[in-house]
């Protein structure tokens, strides 16, 4: 089915490309997260462990220190999205943003949009089958912890290939998704290098629809990460092991 991926870097290529040092765990005290969190060589306090309740805003923060509140929420205005799902608004500025893709000649395709709680915990369970818990858990989240499951999340592709693989930076589709997302409402949401606030490794096809407000703000604030420009501190791994 259209969540398991044709292909992916085999462990041994995917870790070269890896990962920041662990994140410093002395700052995890201090009370306010995003203070000074402006150079790449500040690091981010670490978050405190948290939910996300109200997973239908555009500001919703779900990641590693920040499940779901109600941990099988759905959305209540999924859409048909290119054989997959998306809440309503998100997928209509898709569609813009596609089509603008394809004016320039670019063809931006969907590898995969909501994920339900259930369908997470396949996707999971299928890297964790192929790599292991430990890296498993630097591309995909567990059930219960993913974007995906807002609704407001997509995994494009293209048709150069590269699917779900670092490369894909280098595709046209990825390109131009890199320069033009945000004037369509969506955010990079695990970039390069930060691994250790974002809790998962580089992935340059995982773009998260925030509104067009919210994103112009994102980039005019220079933040890094949404982890960042949220305040919310770093999240690199689960608070409780599992
Ligand atoms: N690959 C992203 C982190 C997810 O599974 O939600
Ligand atoms: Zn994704």
């Amino acid at each position: 089915s259209s969540w398991r991926p044709s292909s992916r870097a085999s462990p041994t290529a995917a870790a070269s490309s890896a990962a920041p040092s662990p994140v410093a765990s002395a700052t995890s005290a201090s009370g306010s997260a995003s203070a000074s969190a402006s150079a790449s060589s500040s690091p981010l306090a670490l978050a405190q462990p948290s939910v996300e309740s109200q997973p239908d805003s555009l500001r919703c923060l779900v990641n590693k220190m920040r499940p779901f509140a109600q941990q099988d929420w759905e959305p209540s205005d999924l859409v048909e999205f290119y054989g997959h799902q998306l809440r309503a608004e998100a997928a209509k500025a898709a569609d813009t943003m596609i089509d603008a893709a394809a004016t320039d000649g670019v063809t931006l395709l969907v590898s995969s949009a909501y994920r339900s709680y259930a369908v997470q915990q396949q996707t999971y369970q299928y890297w964790v089958s192929v790599n292991g818990q430990k890296v498993a858990d630097q591309l995909s989240a567990r059930p219960g912890y993913s974007e995906h499951q807002t609704g407001l999340a997509i995994d494009f592709a293209s048709p150069e290939g590269c699917r779900l693989e670092e490369c894909y930076r280098d595709t046209l589709a990825g390109q131009w998704l890199a320069k033009n997302a945000p004037r369509y409402g969506y955010i990079l949401r695990f970039p390069d290098g930060r691994q250790s606030v974002t809790g998962y490794r580089f992935e340059p096809w995982h773009y998260r629809y925030v509104g067009v407000q919210i994103a112009q703000e994102y980039v005019s604030s220079g933040a890094k990460t949404f982890e960042e420009f949220i305040g919310t501190g770093a999240a690199p791994d689960y608070a409780s092991a599992s």
